[in-house]
This record gives C-alpha cells, sequence and structure tokens, in this order.
C-alpha cells in the first residue's frame, strides 16, 4: 500500500478499525474507492492495509482515542497539508459487562472516555471541517443497546443512547449544509467485543447467533452512501428485534435484556 501520495479520490478516517466490524468497515470504504487513514490503539492495526483490497492508499495510526491528545493527533494527522476528509467512520468502542454495583467504575469511566468524549470531540472537528466545506458523511455506531435499557450493561448501554441521540440530533443540524449523518444499529456481532466487555459467561456472549461483522459493514457503509437516517444492521432476526424494541415498554425489553446480559446468564 502506498502512504500519503495526494490522490483525486475522496478519503476516509475509520476508527476502531483493526479488528471485527470496524475492520470491515475500511474494508467497505476501500471498496467503494476512498483512500483511508485507520486509527486503532494497538499494534494489530498495522495489519489493516494489508486486507484492503483495490488500489486505494492506506494509512495507519496507532493512538489512544480514549484521551483528548489521541483525538487530536488523529484530526491533524486526517487534514495534514489541508486534506479535505470526505467522510469520518467514528466506531471505535468499547463494552463493560457486569451488575453496576460490582463493576469498576475505572473501567466505566474509561468507555465512557472513548465511547462518549472521543465521539463528540472528533464529531466536533469533522462537523465544522463538513460544514465548511459544504459536504462529507459522517457514520455513528450505535446499538441496539441504544434502544433499550441494557441491565447488567448499564454505562455502555447509556454511551450508545448517547451516541444514538446525539447523532440524530446532529443529523437534523447538519442537513441543510451538506453534511450527512447516519448511525447504524447492530445486535450481537461476532467480534472481540463481548471478550474484552467481559461478556463471556452471559447468554448474550455465548449465542451462537451473532451476527457477521462483514455483513453488518456492508449495510452500514450502504446506508450511508444513501444517506439515511439510520439502520438496524445484521440479520432479519436483528431487524425485528430492533423493530420490536421500539414498540414494547422499557420496563418489559429492560427485562429481556437483563437475561441475556445478566453474569453466569450463558452457564
Ligand atoms: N460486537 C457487537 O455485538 C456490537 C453490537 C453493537 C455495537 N457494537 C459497537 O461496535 C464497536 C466495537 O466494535 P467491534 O464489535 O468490532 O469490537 P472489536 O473487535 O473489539 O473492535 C473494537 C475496535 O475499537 C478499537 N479501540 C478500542 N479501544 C480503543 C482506544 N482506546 N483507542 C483507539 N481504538 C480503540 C480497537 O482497537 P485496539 O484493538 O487497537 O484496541 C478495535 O479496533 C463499539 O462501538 C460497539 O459499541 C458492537
Amino acid at each position: 500500500m502506498l502512504v500519503q501520495t495526494p490522490t483525486t479520490r475522496p478519503f476516509a478516517v475509520v476508527t476502531g478499525a483493526s479488528s471485527g466490524i470496524g475492520l470491515e468497515l475500511a474494508k467497505q470504504f476501500a471498496a467503494g474507492g476512498y483512500d483511508v487513514l485507520v486509527a486503532a490503539e494497538d499494534e494489530a492495526v498495522h495489519d489493516v492495509p494489508a486486507q484492503l483490497a483495490g488500489t486505494v492508499t492506506a494509512e495507519v495510526l496507532r493512538t489512544d482515542l480514549s484521551t483528548r491528545e489521541g483525538v487530536e493527533e488523529l484530526w491533524r494527522v486526517a487534514t495534514a497539508g489541508g486534506r479535505a476528509v470526505d467522510a469520518v467512520a467514528l466506531h471505535a468502542g468499547v463494552g463493560v459487562s457486569g451488575t453496576f454495583v460490582d463493576t469498576d467504575l475505572e473501567d466505566e469511566l474509561q468507555m465512557v472516555r472513548l465511547n462518549v468524549d472521543a465521539v463528540v470531540r472528533l464529531a466536533k472537528h469533522a462537523t465544522r471541517h463538513m460544514v465548511g466545506r459544504g459536504e462529507g458523511r459522517m457514520l455513528f455506531t450505535s446499538s441496539l443497546a441504544a434502544r433499550v435499557p441494557a441491565p447488567h450493561q448499564a454505562v455502555y448501554g447509556a454511551s450508545k443512547a448517547f451516541v444514538q441521540s446525539f447523532a440524530q440530533a446532529l443529523r437534523q443540524e447538519v442537513e441543510g449544509a451538506g453534511v450527512v449523518v447516519t448511525t447504524f444499529l447492530p445486535g450481537p456481532t461476532d467480534t472481540e467485543f463481548f471478550d474484552r466487555a467481559g461478556a463471556q459467561d452471559t447468554a448474550m456472549g455465548q449465542t451462537s447467533l451473532k451476527d457477521d461483522p462483514a455483513k453488518v459493514a456492508k449495510q452500514a457503509f450502504a446506508a450511508l452512501q444513501k444517506g439515511r437516517d439510520h439502520v438496524v444492521t445484521g440479520s432479519l432476526a436483528t431487524k425485528v428485534q430492533g423493530a420490536v424494541a421500539n414498540l414494547l415498554p422499557n420496563k418489559l425489553t429492560a427485562k429481556g435484556q437483563g437475561k441475556l446480559a445478566e453474569p453466569g446468564s450463558g452457564d
């Protein structure tokens, strides 16, 4: 892969692109003809360019996006030399599983820094940049957990409800300025997410019915390209779950969600 050669192709930034859905999103942007800047925290992000098809250029940045410095560095690299950013996928995120009385506060606050603070910080840069140019696309990774209270992932669920609300409000503000904001809501998807969240012993973590991250990313990218408001990604069953979550009272959905995410429920 070439690095930092100016091209006439559109340019996209993808955060959390080293594995799972984010890696598949990077593949979608590359296959769609975008040059990409992929960002993640660990060494594995350097393996991403070799996995992208096509003739696009791919740059890599290893940075901790849960910090102010990490997001500022990402934006500095993205816009180096006055480069225009055509699309941003604000995807990097983690979960913390467990019952709130037991979970570690610092783990949860660290998650909020990544899932919420970093998203707002990066979105601020991207919004000003794109509104200034009169065009651009932002793809926010939400979750079905944004639609229902999420017992045993209470802070995680709230972080995704924040992203969903924030992005949909932002969409209204910027649509007259030529900027598209799309959210996608995955259900359980087969990635490292559950291991990282400490949810291996839950029914949700152990289900064999998880969605394919490649399919999820394909649907998310298509929704962004079509300028859609949001999309529930994955299988038909996940989409039905998303629709039903909108209809049932929170009290009921919280019970169902809580059973699936309860520690030990998978044993
Ligand atoms: N999988 C699901 O069931 C599911 C369902 C709904 C929503 N989501 C959303 O999808 C995202 C997680 O993606 P995934 O499921 O594909 O999980 P994943 O494979 O664990 O990917 C998480 C990505 O985020 C990056 N990341 C984590 N901490 C970071 C940090 N401090 N700085 C920079 N990058 C960081 C990881 O990079 P490193 O490895 O370098 O840390 C990795 O690239 C989250 O936003 C989550 O809310 C997932």
